[in-house]
């Protein structure tokens, strides 16, 4: 091993973070260390210096001001989940929904696979805060890596730098993000755009706080701040500390009359969190507003009022790019004007960048993803279904003005929704906090391109943390349960699918803006001002508790089409959660067997088909709230 000096700069003052780096830098034997001050002139040297390699492609200065276009290699596209290991020191910790290997077993496999791994390369140090600085939510994180992308789109993930070190400290706490492609240099040997490695390790060590990811360059593998700290890491220090780490968006709704309510939302990968956390109401709403605290993740700790508070632990986005549009995510168009970073989308011949759905006609002389010239008749889509754009959160123009309140603000509502082209209606509201557990924990949704995978299949995914939960995901429902025990104001809890197809196949709900008119009637109901009707699954809206203005043509029979809840289907649906059940019987909650035999006996109860009982959505003058 060589005798390494990583020389720390003077403001480094945590012993901890100095040995840690030391050991690494010996290990791992880069050419040289850099500790990361999060300047804007390292972040302009970096790129400059990826341009340079051939990593970046800078985009025109007039189309798109300091942005940069990062295509990786075909093979490293996705999460990988099958890659992805929860590493406790008991297997039952870790719950059957996750990989598992013996720490010890692991962190060998992994020593020799990082032992000179950096040869060659710049080790890079980055400190980083999830969470304002200084927030009591807030925690702190220091990766290492070889990659220059990584740090440059940390740099608009996170807040990270100097600041961090300082807030650090002599002995203030951090977890260590190990992260390395996998591909050490020869001497004299020309390196790639995007070097990696086939053999792949995303390891997370949930008792001592630690991560290790070896072998991916992209994003959810190797911006270990995003998934593998502030979900995986997180939900088990939070199962530990009594508070929530999760998988939503967080968002305000402001009236006309200036009340603020803000509401986090769950959908898996690629459902449209980012579109709906930007959400612009339709022009009929006139004075109402949605504001943006965050896409992604939310960390949310119950306050001494009772009610559960949430920042964003993130500084930027990291957002799914085909499908978003002027039309269906202004907001987001708007934040990607300048400072961005774009990975595997398609470059246009004067400097600019495109994906599928940003515009109907594509532009002439595109190039594909893969750098190859691409033209409409190609059978391939010309961005990866998967391309994302990184961009500071700060240049959103819906950015609610406390998004960064170290506080957080109140959460009054939770959505849980999934991609279900049959079987779930629009919106529902559950009777109470264990019915919403359920239903959270018991969603389903299609896959889709974020995860390697067939696309289509349906699957379970509770609470659209089955990738990202540190933990038994037994354990994980009944903590969710013991929290809603203690708040004497708990968030109400709902389900929504934008998702539901005619029998055509063409979508019965118009989605996007149009999302708000759903939006409204939750909020509604949080303040006691929305009648409902109970379904076998809950509280469902009256055609007329909605609000159609603007949509004048969405008629009665179009909203119960999408309203149905069918008996036999949902028969189906209700035992077909027995599966994951049974996968998690060790652990699960008790009140689970018993809700769903409540829901089941529900059914027998109702109308052969639910939505068959028109009275039920016509106002007949009963009090239904
Ligand atoms: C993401 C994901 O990147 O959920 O946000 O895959
Ligand atoms: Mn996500």
């Amino acid at each position: 091993m060589t005798e390494m000096q990583i020389e720390p700069p003077e403001y480094v003052k945590n012993q901890k973070l100095v040995e840690w780096v030391q050991q690494t830098a010996e290990l791992c034997q880069p050419d040289s260390v850099h500790w990361c001050d999060g300047s804007q002139e390292e972040y302009d040297r970096l790129c400059q210096e990826m341009v340079e390699s051939g990593t970046f492609i800078r985009l025109s200065d007039e189309k798109r001001p300091n942005s940069f276009l990062c295509r990786s290699d075909p093979s490293d596209v996705a999460r990988v989940e099958d890659r992805t290991f929860i590493c406790s020191i008991r297997k039952q910790d870790a719950g059957p929904t996750n990989n598992w290997v013996h720490p010890k077993e692991m962190k060998e496999t992994l020593r020799k696979l990082y032992n000179g791994c950096m040869k060659g390369r710049t080790m890079y140090v980055i400190p980083f805060s999830m969470g304002p600085l200084g927030s009591h939510i807030s925690h702190i994180g220091v990766e290492i890596t070889d990659s220059p992308y990584v740090v440059t789109n940390m740099r608009i993930m996170t807040r990270m730098g100097r600041r961090v070190i300082e807030l650090l400290g002599e002995d203030n706490d951090f977890v260590p993000c190990l992260h390395s492609v996998g591909a050490p240099l020869e001497p004299g040997q020309k390196d790639v755009p995007w070097p990696c490695n086939d053999q792949k390790y995303i390891v997370h060590f949930p008792e001592e706080r630690s991560i290790m990811s070896y072998g991916s360059g992209y994003g959810g593998n190797a911006l270990l701040g995003k998934k593998c700290f502030a979900l995986r890491i997180a939900s088990s220090m939070a199962r530990e500390e009594g508070w929530l780490a999760e998988h939503m968006l967080i968002l305000c709704v402001e009236s006309p009359e200036g009340q603020k309510t803000y509401v986090a939302a769950a959908f898996p990968s690629a459902c449209g969190k980012t579109n709906f956390a930007m959400l612009i109401p339709p022009d009929s709403f006139e004075g109402w507003k949605v504001t943006t605290i965050g896409d992604d993740i939310a960390w949310i700790k119950p306050g001494r009022d009772g009610r559960l508070y949430a920042i964003n632990p993130e500084y930027g986005f990291f957002g799914v790019a085909p499908g978003t549009s002027e039309k269906t995510n202004f907001n987001a168009m708007e934040t990607l004007k300048e400072n961005c970073i774009f990975t595997n989308v398609a470059l246009t011949p004067d400097g600019d960048v495109w994906w599928e759905g940003m515009t109907k006609t594509p532009p002439d002389g595109l190039t594909d993803w893969q750098g190859n010239p691409w033209s409409p008749d190609s059978s391939k889509p010309a961005a990866h279904p998967n391309a994302r754009f990184t961009a500071p959160a700060s240049q959103c123009p819906s950015i609610d003005p406390e998004w960064e309140n170290p506080e957080g603000v109140p959460i009054s509502a939770f959505i849980f929704g999934g991609r279900r082209s049959d079987v779930v209606p629009l919106v529902y509201q559950s009777p109470n906090w264990y019915f919403g557990v359920y239903l959270a924990a018991t969603m389903g949704s299609e896959k889709t391109a974020a995860a390697a995978g067939k696309i289509g299949d349906v699957r379970r995914d509770p609470f659209a943390m089955l990738p990202f939960c540190g933990y038994h995901m037994g354990d994980y429902f009944n903590h969710w349960l013991h929290v809603g025990r203690e708040l004497s104001e708990p968030p109400r809890i709902f389900g929504v699918n934008w998702f539901r197809k005619d029998e055509n196949g063409s979508f019965l709900w118009p989605g996007f803006g149009e999302n708000m008119r759903v939006l409204k009637w939750i909020v509604d109901r949080v303040h006691g001002q929305a009648s409902a009707v109970e379904s076998p699954l809950g509280w469902m809206p009256k055609y007329e508790s909605m609000e159609w203005s603007g949509l004048e043509e969405f008629t009665y029979e179009q909203f119960s089409k999408l309203m149905i809840v069918d008996r036999e289907v949902w028969k189906k649906e209700l035992l077909s959660h027995e599966e994951l059940f049974e996968k998690l019987y060790d652990k699960l909650p008790k009140e689970f067997s018993h809700i769903r035999e409540l829901l089941l006996s529900t059914f027998w109860l109702s109308p052969e088909h639910w939505e068959l009982a028109p009275e039920r959505f016509t106002d007949t003058g009963e009090n239904n709230h």
